[in-house]
């Protein structure tokens, strides 16, 4: 009775004993083909929850369905008399209708189609080992070993992955993985309809994705890199032919790199991306700089600041960020702020630039006002990348990364380059610096009298003065419309003491009362330029050369004397021979 029931059940719904479908040989619903190591099986399915039924490829072998590909995700059937048939020319049809994505102008004489051991469902000439059509080349929501993630630009061919709509509904959802040509080097775009969700970052050669370096690294992996004339890939596999391994676009926005775990009979998962929030297309809009190490993670990179405040103040970093200062462009005075450990900003509108040096590439950049940056390719030492767009995806990356130039005006650069020395300096201790009382002062310039004047300056009057031992002091006694606080002030007066170099007058001390602001200096007879450098006023008594050349010096003088750590990139282009 058990051996009688077993062989009907054999017969209703056991596979075909074979992985090959034959012209007038129907693969009815509730038989399978085997591939012939036995790891993939190709019949009628429904998912999840769902009563609809589909034709499809999943693992033969593991408990859980995991389905890698699906026929007629467009057109389910809704009852499971369905057949699937290969027609003598070669077409498979589903209850005789083309629901598969093939075209409907087979011309074969004497057809097969085949599930092979990979998980691909062939169709080829019989006595022909060459296939005609390959369910490898229309792929659903995965990626199996072997199976190629892109183009073949001879004939067209996109082969992309399509999320699910949900689980229980395999017809295409919102998120599809393709290779995006556009830019410089391919590289895989995940889509949200004609949004970018996240970008791999571009193939330049077989190193891989510039900023998913991760790939690379998984163990037990190999990747395929191609970008010929011819086709343009990517292409995995795992050594082991037995590791059972795919890749997933799936209806959350979310790529997953799965491999079976056989001693917990599931899924892990190795890769998911995108990684982070930083890791997203665009999460800190234009000119945003994204850095999970900060709270928030976003901010605009130096030398821009929020195209709106209001929407960055409610965690919204999406219109992103624009410059303090405008380019100058036509007097090639503008520079480039090195912003290292970066992943590169989105490459589709950018240039590649294959043969010329990092700087040319500079040069490059200075000439053409719509550049808005650059950043070395690293082919094989050369080779650059120039954007003329605006840089959307700067973040800090903890691992690999890059260094990328982005083009600044020289007043912004110097700014930085201000702000750069301060905090270098704040990692000393604290300085205590005298600060003196009015009463002090004012006896010491007899009450700020006309005739103590030294000079005067945006910022307003200097003074000369006498302290009661002797000392000569100059005082420089700060306008009082300028707005600085306290906390502002007293830093800028610590920063001011650190820098104890020639282009300096030392500092002594400070003064502040109520909203009077003074900087108490040795007196030097002749004056210092440099006393004017730190005011507030900046910009009415130096050109740019003047100021940059004085920023630098300064800088090198304190490289020299306590932080060889820091380094300030030389002039910009124009101040050179001027
Ligand atoms: C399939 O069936 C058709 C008609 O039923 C017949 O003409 C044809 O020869 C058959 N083909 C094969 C390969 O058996
Ligand atoms: C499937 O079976 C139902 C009833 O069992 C029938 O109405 C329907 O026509 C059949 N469909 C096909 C394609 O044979
Ligand atoms: C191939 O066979 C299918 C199914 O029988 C048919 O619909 C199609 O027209 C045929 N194509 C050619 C080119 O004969
Ligand atoms: C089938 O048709 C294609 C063009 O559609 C042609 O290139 C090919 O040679 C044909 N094959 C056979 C076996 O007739
Ligand atoms: C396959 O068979 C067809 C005829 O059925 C023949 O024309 C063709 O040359 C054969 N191809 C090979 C590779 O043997
Ligand atoms: C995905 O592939 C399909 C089929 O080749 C194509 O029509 C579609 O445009 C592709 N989508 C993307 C985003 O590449
Ligand atoms: C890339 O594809 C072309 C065209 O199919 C092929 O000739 C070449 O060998 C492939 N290169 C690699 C590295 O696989
Ligand atoms: C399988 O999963 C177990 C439990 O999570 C883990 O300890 C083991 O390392 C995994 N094996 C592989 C090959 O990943
Ligand atoms: C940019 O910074 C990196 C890391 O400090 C350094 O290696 C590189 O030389 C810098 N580039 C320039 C042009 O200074
Ligand atoms: C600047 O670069 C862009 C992109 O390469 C190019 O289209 C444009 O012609 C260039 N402008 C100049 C003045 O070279
Ligand atoms: C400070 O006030 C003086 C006189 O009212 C004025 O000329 C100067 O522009 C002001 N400076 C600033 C920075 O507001
Ligand atoms: C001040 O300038 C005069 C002439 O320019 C020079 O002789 C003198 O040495 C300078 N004094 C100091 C302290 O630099």
């Amino acid at each position: 009775m058990l051996i009688v029931v077993s062989l009907l059940a054999l017969i209703c719904t056991g596979s075909i004993s074979t992985d090959i479908l034959s012209p007038n040989q129907s693969l009815h619903d509730g038989q399978t083909l085997v591939s012939a190591g036995g790891t993939f099986a190709l019949g009628f399915f429904s998912p999840g929850g769902s009563k609809n039924r589909y034709v499809g490829i999943w693992y033969n072998k593991l408990q859980v369905q995991t389905v890698v590909w699906v026929a007629n995700r467009r057109s389910p059937l809704s009852d499971t008399n369905g057949t699937l048939e290969l027609s003598g020319n070669g077409t498979l049809t589903i209850n005789s209708m083309s629901f598969l994505p093939m075209p409907s102008l087979m011309n074969l004489t004497n057809p097969l189609a085949q599930l092979l051991d990979d998980g691909n469902l062939v169709v080829r000439e019989s006595n022909s080992s060459e296939f005609v059509w390959q369910s490898f080349d229309y792929p659903t929501d995965t990626l199996l070993q072997g199976m190629k993630l892109g183009w073949d630009l001879r004939i067209g061919l996109n082969r992309n992955l399509t999320s699910w709509r949900t689980k229980d509904d395999p017809s295409p959802g919102s998120y599809i993985l393709s290779m995006d040509l556009q830019g410089p080097g391919p590289q895989l775009t995940l889509w949200f309809g004609s949004a970018k969700k996240w970008v791999s970052g571009p193939l330049f050669d077989v190193s891989g994705f510039t900023n998913t370096p991760e790939l690379s690294t998984l163990n037990g992996f190999t990747n395929w890199y191609n970008i010929s004339r011819d086709e343009v890939y990517y292409m995995f596999g795992t050594g082991n032919p037995k590791s059972l391994s795919r890749w997933t676009a799936n209806q959350f926005g979310k790529v997953e790199r799965l491999l079976w775990n056989e001693s917990i009979s599931m899924w892990n998962l190795v890769l998911n991306l995108p990684k982070s929030q930083c890791d997203e297309y665009s999460p800190c809009g234009p000119y945003g700089l994204c850095d999970l190490n900060s709270s928030p993670v976003c901010s605009c990179l130096q030398g821009f600041r929020p195209k709106s405040q209001q929407e960055w103040d409610q965690r919204d970093a999406s219109s992103g960020c624009v410059r303090v200062t405008a380019l100058d462009c036509k007097n090639r005075i503008d520079g480039f702020m090195n912003v290292t450990h970066a992943s590169l900003p989105d490459t589709a509108l950018a240039t590649f630039h294959d043969t010329i040096s990092l700087d040319q590439c500079r040069q490059k950049c200075l000439t053409n006002c719509s550049c808005t940056g650059y950043a070395s390719a690293d082919i094989y030492g050369s080779g650059c990348v120039i954007w003329v767009s605006e840089l959307v995806g700067v973040g800090t990356v903890s691992y690999g990364g890059r260094d990328v130039y982005v083009r600044l005006a020289s007043a912004d650069l110097a700014f930085i380059a201000h702000h750069q020395l301060e905090k270098d300096i704040r990692g000393d201790d604290e300085l205590e610096l005298p600060q003196l009382q009015w009463s002090t002062v004012m006896a010491a310039t007899r009450n700020f009298a006309a005739e103590n004047i030294l000079g005067k300056g945006g910022f307003g009057p200097v003074y000369k003065g006498k302290l009661e031992g002797g000392k000569e002091i100059a005082v420089k006694r700060l306008s009082r419309n300028s707005t600085q606080g306290v906390d502002e002030f007293k830093n800028e007066v610590i920063l001011i003491a650190k820098l104890q170099h020639r282009n300096l007058v030392r500092l002594l001390g400070y003064c502040i009362q109520g909203e009077e602001r003074m900087l108490i200096y040795e007196y030097m007879p002749n004056g210092s330029l440099d006393a004017f450098l730190f005011d507030k006023e900046k910009g009415v008594h130096l050109d740019w050369q003047a100021r940059w050349r004085i920023i630098v010096g300064i800088a090198r003088g304190l490289i020299y004397v306590s932080s060889p750590r820091l380094k300030i990139q030389d002039h910009p282009q124009g101040s050179q021979g001027q």
